[in-house]
């Protein structure tokens, strides 16, 4: 079982990759396994926790992950609340890079959040939510990502899991997308220039 954040070698290669598609960074069998291992110490870390769970993932990139993940947990009672969030990637935007849609859940005060989004990026997505559901009075927000970028921004925002650091390219597939495409894709890939 891999339970390092290094993307594995080409060896597990066995998805067949879409024309746009440069090269694939983390095979779906890699996913799989490390879904696995993710889940394993997500589930350990909270066996003794008191009060409630809810698992908050961030639509719509994580709903792959999302869906993987809680199905691969122990089971026991948690609630899941959907958190929309849009992020602004220019610099026009003089407020924050990313805004809540819709609205987030009130009442905290008696639950540990669990916020799952699919990459760790600018870090603007995870600290809002982070000050957000503090803010609500949460007994402890920790959060878990499928994939970082080794840049200055992500590797300083605080994360609890992560399942794999990549370089810092353009990556697309398992939720992940370009312009809403590609979120089908079973592996996460680099995408190619000319596709976007
Ligand atoms: P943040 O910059 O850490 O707030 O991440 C914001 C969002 O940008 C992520 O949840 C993704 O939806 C999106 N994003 C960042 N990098 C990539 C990428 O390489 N491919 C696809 N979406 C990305
Ligand atoms: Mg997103």
């Amino acid at each position: 079982m891999n339970h390092s954040t290094e993307t594995p070698s080409s060896t597990l290669h066995a998805d067949r990759v879409h024309e746009d598609v440069e090269r694939v960074v983390v095979p779906s069998a890699a996913i799989a396994a490390r879904v696995r291992a993710l889940a394993q110490s997500i589930g350990e870390d909270y066996a003794h926790a008191d009060g409630r769970l809810t698992v908050v993932p961030v639509m719509t990139g994580s709903f792959l992950f999302a869906a993987d993940l809680v199905r691969a947990l122990p089971q026991r009672r948690m609630r899941i609340q959907l958190a929309t969030v849009a992020s602004y990637g220019g610099t026009a935007t003089a407020t924050q890079g990313s805004s809540i849609v819709g609205t987030l859940p009130k009442h905290l005060e008696d639950h540990h959040v669990l916020i799952i989004d699919d990459i760790l990026d600018s870090g603007g997505t995870l600290r809002l939510l982070r000050a957000e559901f503090e803010s609500r009075g949460a007994r402890s927000v920790k959060a878990c990502v499928l994939l970082r970028k080794r840049i200055p921004s992500a590797l300083s925002t605080p994360v609890e899991y992560v399942g794999f650091d990549i370089d810092d390219e353009f990556v697309v597939g398992y939720g992940l997308d370009y312009d809403d495409l590609y979120r089908n894709l079973p592996y996460v890939g680099a995408l190619r220039r000319e596709a976007r």
